[in-house]
């Protein structure tokens, strides 16, 4: 039995108060008021057994033995980031459209010309498995080195049966070989393929009826997900996809309220998704459907930073009694980066999220945007040893605070220091 024993810890975050089994909190994530609050353990150890949580307290009940010891003086250990929502798989780069977008096109009318998600779905289609893989890899091992823990990984560059396949396989190999946890997401109706130009029905009809029997009988997605935007997918499309899904166990991630509001929150609560992300744009009634509901609103702020968009209204959405997750969006167009900590920078400074907010955002709720919050997410007995120790920091305000410079010292995924 391998073990190893943090202790000295300036601080531990995230700590579930009640760290037995029962959770007597009525409510499936954090939300309103409590994503204030922040349950942290000072002068504090941290013991890990076959790579879970064994114990942790207070220094003055620390144990006194264990295979590794580790000091953590002035350093803070707090859950992995669960990041919720990217497309970490994709084939090559787009920075012609980040220059273009800076001569003044914006990421619509880049769209609209061909580019865009059509551009990434060309470059993937010539590219095959084995490079694909090589790249992702490295953007995972990334990823890792910033903290993240728990990632979700969509498909839709494909959009061919083949192609989707070979970045359903990619995310497969990734999950076998990672020590991160991933799941899989199948977004075939991301963008229309040149070649279904004026045949949307067509498309979503060889989606429904095609590709997905396929990747739910070979178990190569956990999740479903649709681009429901002007321009892209309709609501109507949207509840045809998520009903499908329902069919194959596929519960819906949606894309939805980038640029406008046309109803996809309603679709996603209405079919039980388990989040619906972006949400550049929501109003009042949406917000109204989105309170009590199980389906968790997701925030991906390095979208609208780097498009140069307006940003998620998070105050008016949590200070409505919402919570909310954040998650980075990795992708080649709207979002070149998977740094979570560079996400609660943005969270804390552009959609003024306090730093108790932002972390609940990226841990628990996190984990919760992909059915892991029993697991992951936070410091727990019995919860999977996904953790962070930090450098030595003076506070964890600190994190988000001194934006650009890396804060983690060590990475532990599943009871095995990483680094
Ligand atoms: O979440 N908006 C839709 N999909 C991605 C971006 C895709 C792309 O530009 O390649 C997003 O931002
Ligand atoms: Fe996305």
């Amino acid at each position: 039995m391998s073990s190893i024993l943090i202790q000295n810890i300036r601080q531990i975050l995230q700590v579930e108060p009640n760290s037995s089994t029962t959770n007597t909190s009525p409510l499936p994530f954090i939300q309103g008021e409590a994503m204030r609050v922040l349950p942290t353990i000072d002068q504090a150890w941290l013991l890990i057994e076959e790579g879970r949580i064994k114990d942790f307290g207070a220094m003055d009940n620390c144990p006194d033995r264990a295979d590794e010891i580790i000091d953590a003086s002035d350093r803070m250990v707090l859950p992995s980031w669960c990041d919720s929502h990217t497309h970490l798989v994709f084939a090559g780069s787009r920075e012609g459209e980040f220059v273009d977008r800076i001569n003044g096109l914006s990421y619509q009318e880049i769209a609209q010309r061909g580019g865009g998600i059509l551009n990434s779905a060309q470059k993937l289609q010539d590219s095959t498995e084995d490079e694909l893989y090589q790249q992702a890899l490295r953007r995972l091992q990334e990823v890792q080195n910033q903290g993240t823990g728990a990632i979700e990984i969509k498909s839709g560059y494909g959009l061919n049966e083949a192609a989707e396949i070979k970045m359903l396989k990619v995310i497969k190999r990734l999950k076998e070989n990672s020590d991160l946890e991933i799941k899989a997401t199948f977004l075939g109706a991301h963008a229309l393929p040149t070649a279904y130009k004026g045949r949307k029905d067509e498309y979503i009809e060889l989606v429904i009826q095609k590709m997905l029997p396929k990747i739910a009988d070979e178990g190569l997605a956990d999740y479903i997900d649709v681009f429901c935007e002007k321009n892209f997918f309709s609501v109507a499309d949207t509840e045809a996809l998520l009903e499908a899904g329902q069919k194959y166990g596929l519960k819906g991630k949606i894309h939805s309220n980038q640029f406008n509001c046309m109803g996809g929150i309603e679709a996603a609560v209405k079919y039980g998704a388990v989040s619906v992300d972006h949400l550049e744009v929501i109003n009042e009634a949406e917000i109204a459907c989105l309170k009590g509901s199980n389906t968790i609103p997701t925030l991906l702020p390095s979208a609208p930073f780097f498009i140069n968009d307006h940003y998620q209204p998070a105050r008016k959405m949590i200070d409505a009694g919402l919570g909310v997750a954040l998650a980075s969006d990795y992708n080649p167009g709207s979002t070149p980066s998977g740094n979570m900590p560079f996400v609660l920078t943005l969270a804390c400074v552009k959609l003024r999220m306090t730093p108790e907010e932002a972390i609940n955002a990226a841990t628990f709720n996190g984990a919760y945007a992909m059915e892991l919050e029993k697991t992951h997410g936070s410091i727990k007995k019995g919860k999977v040893a996904n953790l962070i120790i930090t450098e030595k920091i003076p506070s964890y305000a600190f994190i988000p605070y001194a934006f650009g410079t890396n804060h983690v010292w060590k990475v532990i995924l599943k009871g095995k220091v990483t680094n």
